[in-house]
């Protein structure tokens, strides 16, 4: 069962591409000029629509990528990730944006304001930290007048029918959890609105719980606009809810015909999409593009089973104090067998192991030295400990960067955009 709220037993994520129709992402690999460390290694497994965002890189176009954080918990590797995703988006030529989850933080999860704040400071120091650039708007939901306000907007557009069966809210589900979904929804569409450019592609890398708000988000942008588009051969079909409206569309000089409830156009399709969006933010309506998404794979949680911020056990803060994490290693999970003889004879079996995960997610960027690591522990030559041993130094190599560069931060902190 995957909902934004839980995540239960073994993830298939093949069936999540089957079920929820996400795209795998191995399809567009090869498309992409130098791709991350977690595209190239499967971790980022799925997408929709990514072909935007590639075609936007490509031609040098205007594009953003976005995601957000809830403030509830310590700051660990799960965050690290869609933190390093923003951050290879920016790099590639996206404006970033930043949400600090304060509003579902405190009415779903329950942490005061004054706790989410501290919290959500720290995330943002972190971010930075870890490479984010100034060109990027960072903020938390609760001082953003603009994502609450768009978020009334949204709700206006969406039933209980529609939000049961995406999320699965029953009689009981409190309304917070229906605010904070548009809230989110709101967030992902900020960045196409006028005061920042308008309309454009939009990545919002996530963890697949959150496809449901995706779905919904990529729904939504669609009825907010004034016009909705369709592929048709030879160019597009375009409807309006405002039917009177299509004869500007006429105007717009491709070659039409017109029917009782639509318009068809014909030419580059891609070169419609933006002449109509265009229309659109004259006449003043929103004009969405349907945001895309990637997925990474769910952190394993470091003694087996899931992560979870209310197990301590279970993960490595950004923030760990060294004999914390050298301890965290030592009871890690690895793919190691019961003896060391029969490791030597058998091998390990990495893709059991939260020590070789961790290597592949986060601690080892050289492709060719992970494949050394793994070789060498599916073939017995290297055993636990001695393996454990490095990932320890350059973690904690690792941990005394972070926490330096988090400190120096705080001089530079206002210099970036943070709406807190
Ligand atoms: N709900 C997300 C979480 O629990 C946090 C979040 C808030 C978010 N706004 C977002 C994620 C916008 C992606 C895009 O982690
Ligand atoms: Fe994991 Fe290393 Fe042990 Fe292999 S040798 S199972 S990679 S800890």
């Amino acid at each position: 069962m995957i909902t934004p709220w839980e995540v239960e037993g073994v993830v298939d994520y093949q069936k999540l591409i089957e079920e929820f129709g996400i795209t795998p992402f191995t399809d567009l690999l090869r498309s992409i000029p130098s791709p991350h460390r977690l595209m190239r290694r499967g971790v980022v497994f799925g997408h929709r629509d990514y072909w935007r965002i590639l075609e936007a890189m490509k031609k040098g176009k205007d594009f953003s990528v976005m995601s957000g954080f809830m403030p509830s918990g310590d700051i660990h590797f799960g965050h690290k990730m869609t933190m390093d995703e923003i951050i290879w988006h920016q790099k590639m030529g996206a404006t970033a944006f930043v949400a600090i989850a304060d509003i579902e933080a405190h009415l779903v999860r329950g942490i005061s304001w004054e706790k989410t704040r501290e919290i959500g400071m720290g995330y943002v120091k972190s971010i930075i930290a870890l490479g984010l650039e100034k060109d990027s708007f960072i903020y938390f939901q609760s001082k953003n007048d603009k994502v609450k306000n768009l978020a009334l907007e949204l709700s206006s557009e969406v039933n209980f029918n529609e939000i049961r069966s995406i999320y699965g809210f029953v009689g009981e589900t409190q309304i917070a959890r229906a605010i904070v979904s548009l809230i989110q929804s709101a967030d992902i569409l900020q960045p196409q609105l006028e005061e920042f450019g308008g309309s454009k592609p939009v990545v919002v890398p996530v963890g697949a719980d959150q496809d449901p708000h995706l779905r919904l988000t990529r729904d939504l942008a669609a009825r907010m606009n004034l016009f909705s588009l369709e592929k048709i051969e030879g160019g597009m079909r375009i409807r309006s809810k405002k039917n009177e409206m299509l004869t500007k569309i006429e105007k717009l000089g491709f070659e039409f015909r017109r029917f009782s409830g639509h318009l068809d156009i014909f030419g580059d399709p891609e070169k419609i999409e933006k002449a109509v969006r265009t229309l659109e933010m004259e006449l003043g309506s929103y004009a969405f593009v349907p945001p895309s998404s990637i997925y990474h794979k769910f952190t394993t949680g470091l003694t087996g089973g899931k992560m979870s911020s209310s197990k301590p056990e279970s993960y490595i803060s950004l923030f760990e104090k060294p004999e914390n994490a050298v301890k965290k290693i030592k009871n890690a999970l690895t793919g190691g067998r019961n003896t060391a003889e029969e490791q030597r004879r058998l091998g390990g079996e990495p893709w059991k192991c939260v020590i070789f995960e961790l290597y592949t997610y986060h601690l080892i960027e050289s492709d060719d030295e992970l494949s050394r690591i793994k070789e060498d522990c599916e073939c017995g030559k290297i055993l636990c400990g001695a393996c454990k041993k490095i990932a320890e130094e350059i973690l904690l190599e690792f941990l005394k960067s972070h926490k330096e560069k988090s400190d120096a931060v705080e001089s530079i902190l206002d210099e970036f955009t943070i709406i807190s």
